[in-house]
């Protein structure tokens, strides 16, 4: 679990800026969920013979003696909640969550114990449009975020129906093998075997390479999906490769997934995943309902962007005060708080614990604000205060104080202050 700490903050708000700003344009309305649900609804849902529900699930007993979990994803309480509120009663929602989730996995990089996940989810829509639409908007967020490195991967998982005799077919083939199979596969052959095929030992591909194919035994129904979801993939212009080894973790997606993939991140590629899972809602006791999501791995996404130099939200402040001696200081707190009430989007840092002008102009200058304000006996004296550039060559003038406000509003943004600065402060590009 880890410490986000000042130097990565903007990076993290910048990314989270850009998701909650494309998720509202694309119509999706935030939905917050509680971290921790009843272990039940987990193992419902994710399926029990998974890796999440087997072998990474914080759970615990709470003082009533009921189990509870940390959620490991938000698709689950998701589901939970809409039925909880009715919010699947004949109606199209289209719903956004961020924040922490829980699996206790073994650590490494882009895998923690607590990450974190922006996540969507769309209900009632059964078609390919909403699937293509859904990849539109991850194939938008790199986009907006300048990331080029990602590849979607897709695939179809079919019908429930579909899954169970590809099932057998692949457990007979995996058995004729059995002296090939590792101990994890073996260990899953009866439990899960379609996620033998996701296996990443190098020992088993050539077998996982030859086993029968779900993709090429697809129902009627889920084929025509598939086929739609990539004409419409090829209209909006997002390439596209078939894995058809792609099978994800968690049981219950049907028909269309897919997975955003970048070579950049080492073993743990992922950097975002979903699919479709048009059965979860009415095994989770609702009437059956479509329904198609993804979710952001955002500890990945950070990662990704700060190698390629991304700065994010990163704020620097506009000006710095310094003031020396007993009346300035008096004045430069009442000054500083008449600035912030002239222009509320002013980024001003006032000196705080004293010291003489160099000292003050050294915390200054190590701040990252472009302007030194400064305020000493003489200046407070004469109601004046002194600016001095601190990037830039430009000669030091000393103003009265109630020319301030404007002389900032001219010199922050060419005398359009505040709406011509950048809002994200070097965010999108
Ligand atoms: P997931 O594939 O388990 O899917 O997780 C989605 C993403 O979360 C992964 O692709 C990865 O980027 C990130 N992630 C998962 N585990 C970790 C970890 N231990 N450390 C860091 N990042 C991690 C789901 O969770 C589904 N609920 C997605 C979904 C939503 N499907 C439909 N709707």
């Amino acid at each position: 679990m880890n410490d986000d700490l000042p130097a990565t903050t903007p990076v993290w708000a910048g990314v989270e800026t850009t998701l909650r700003e494309l998720l509202t344009a694309y119509g999706y309305s935030e939905i917050r969920l509680p971290i921790v649900e009843q272990t039940e609804l987990f193992a419902r849902s994710i399926g029990a013979v998974t890796d999440i529900v087997e072998k990474e699930m914080y759970t615990f007993a709470d003082r009533n003696g009921d189990s509870l979990t940390l959620r490991p994803e938000g698709t689950a309480g998701c589901v939970r909640a809409c039925l909880e509120h009715g919010l699947l009663h004949n109606q199209i929602q289209r719903l956004w969550y961020l924040g922490p989730m829980f699996r206790h996995e073994r650590p490494q990089k882009g895998r923690y114990r607590q990450f974190h996940q922006i996540g969507a989810e769309a209900f009632g829509m059964a078609g390919p449009d909403i699937d293509a639409e859904l990849i539109c908007l991850t194939a938008r967020l790199w986009k907006r975020l300048g990331i080029q490195e990602v590849t979607l991967q897709l695939n179809s998982l079919g019908s429930s129906a579909a899954r169970l005799a590809y099932r057998d077919k692949l457990v007979a083939y995996l058995q004729a093998h059995w002296d090939e199979l590792d101990e994890d596969s073996r260990r899953r052959l009866h439990s899960n075997p379609l996620r033998i095929l996701d296996s990443k030992n190098p020992a088993m591909q050539p077998l996982i390479a030859a086993a029968p194919r779900l993709i090429e035994q697809l129902e009627p129904e889920s084929q025509q999906h598939f086929e739609d979801l990539r004409d419409l993939l090829e209209v909006a212009g997002i390439p596209y490769e078939i894995n058809p080894r792609l099978v994800r973790g968690l049981d219950y997606y049907g028909k269309t997934v897919f997975e955003w993939v970048t070579e950049r991140l080492g073993a743990q590629a992922t950097v975002c995943a979903g699919g479709r899972y048009d059965g979860l809602v009415e095994q989770l006791g609702g009437r059956p309902t479509p329904a198609v999501g993804f979710a952001v791995g955002l500890d990945r996404l950070i990662t990704l962007l700060i190698e390629a130099g991304y700065t994010g939200l990163k704020c620097d402040p506009d000006a710095y005060l310094v003031t020396v001696g007993g009346a300035a200081e008096a004045r430069g707190l009442a000054l500083a708080e008449q600035l912030r009430d002239r222009l509320p989007d002013l980024r001003l840092q006032l000196d705080c614990g004293g010291g003489n002008f160099k000292t003050q102009l050294k915390r200054a200058d190590r701040s990252g604000a472009r302007l030194a304000l400064l305020l000493g006996e003489d200046e407070v004296k004469a109601g004046a205060v002194t600016v001095k550039f601190l990037r830039e060559e430009q000669p030091q003038q000393t103003l009265p104080q109630d020319r301030l406000a404007a002389f900032l509003t001219d010199c922050l943004a060419g005398g359009q202050y505040p709406s011509a600065r950048n809002p994200r402060c070097g965010g999108d590009s």
